[in-house]
């Protein structure tokens, strides 16, 4: 009896992640970052990534188990993220898994890392209403997800046709001179500006992309009015008022994430908004979440930061709502799926 122990294995960028979860809940969950290595870069590589993912695995597998003091033998099912994300670093965790699942005789379990992004919440706030949507964003990903069954039934309504909100962020934030990842310091420094001070188009919003495009993003135009912007002024040997830029910026960003998300829960009818991926940390989306939520009366989840940005609660959860529906497991000769 009781519900099954599985064991979740996250490496599809920079972050290892290893977590249990019983159930609906979280027993531990251990992440390993190498976004230090990268950051000096300004951007992920591939190859630092999936080195580190290597000596990271074994440590955080032992440290995640010993801190939960659960044997290896106890696991029930071991679940893993098969894309979508950074081939090299992926075939890491599901190298691991597979090992895994064969040396102990458990089944395996390939899961969706967009779609862990909204599970998570279930360890947070409890068991999911019947239907519900989702806005998943960060650096790799903005996607509005209709979900029936978080472990069957996914619909992927839009996603962005180009950046994703974390890198409009990023890419805003190397030509406004910031370090990387530019996101929480365009984040910091909206705060001191006024978000009304320049307006920023809002991607795909226009009347003639009503129709194919509702539910999808745009930011690369918005970026690159950004960049206009601040090149026409230092053309004219004008100081960038870098904190109105970052607030006007950023305004635009989550005016488009939260209008079109609305507009998508009002047209599927459906009351419960799940919000994650690292991007969800951003002050503006979450102050206009909310109050946009309030006022629409869609009830507003979102994990704390540490659940959004990636780890292994996120697939341990998926691959806990996969068990307990009942889905076949993955074979174990299941590839990754770099654009799953
Ligand atoms: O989920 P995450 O940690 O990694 C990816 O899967 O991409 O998301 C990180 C992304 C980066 O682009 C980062 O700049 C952005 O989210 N980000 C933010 C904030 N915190 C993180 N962007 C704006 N405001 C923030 N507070
Ligand atoms: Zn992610």
């Amino acid at each position: 009896g009781g519900e099954p122990l599985v064991l979740g294995i996250e490496t599809s960028c920079d972050e290892t992640g290893v977590a249990l979860v019983r159930g609906r809940e979280l027993l531990v969950d251990t992440v390993a970052s190498s976004m230090d290595d990268h950051a000096r870069y300004g951007g992920i590589i591939p190859e630092v990534a999936s080195r580190a993912h290597l000596e990271a695995m074994i440590p955080t597998l032992e440290r995640t188990l010993g801190t939960a003091d659960v044997d290896l033998s106890e696991v029930d099912a071991v679940a893993v993220t098969a894309g979508p994300g950074l081939v090299g670093p992926l075939t890491i965790g599901a190298s691991a898994a597979k090992a895994l699942a064969l040396a102990l005789d458990k089944p395996l379990y390939g899961v969706n890392h967009v779609i862990g992004h909204a599970a998570v919440d279930e360890l947070v706030h409890g068991a999911f209403p019947d239907r519900f949507l989702s806005l998943v964003v960060s650096g790799g990903h903005s996607s509005l997800l209709l979900v029936d069954d978080v472990a069957t039934s996914v619909t992927e309504l839009g996603s962005t046709l180009d950046d994703a909100a974390g890198e409009a962020f990023d890419k805003v934030g190397r030509l406004l001179g910031l370090p990387y990842p530019g996101g929480p310091h365009i984040d910091r420094l909206a705060r001191e500006g006024d978000p009304t001070a320049i307006r920023f188009p809002r991607g795909l919003t226009a009347r003639k992309d009503q129709e194919k495009h509702a539910d999808d993003f745009s930011f690369s135009g918005l970026k690159t009015a950004v960049a206009r912007w601040v090149e026409a002024r230092t053309d004219a040997g004008e100081e960038i008022p870098v904190p109105d830029v970052a607030a006007s910026f950023a305004e635009a960003v989550a005016d488009v994430l939260t209008a079109k998300t609305i507009a998508a829960c009002h047209r599927h009818e459906v009351d419960t908004l799940v919000v994650g991926g690292g991007f969800s940390a951003n002050s503006q989306l979450r102050d206009m979440a909310a109050a946009r939520c309030a006022e629409a009366g869609i009830e507003l989840r979102i994990p704390p930061i540490r659940y959004c940005t990636d780890n292994g609660a996120m697939i341990a959860a998926l691959g806990s709502a996969v068990v307990r529906a009942g889905v076949a497991p993955s074979s174990l000769d299941i590839g990754v799926d770099s654009s799953m």
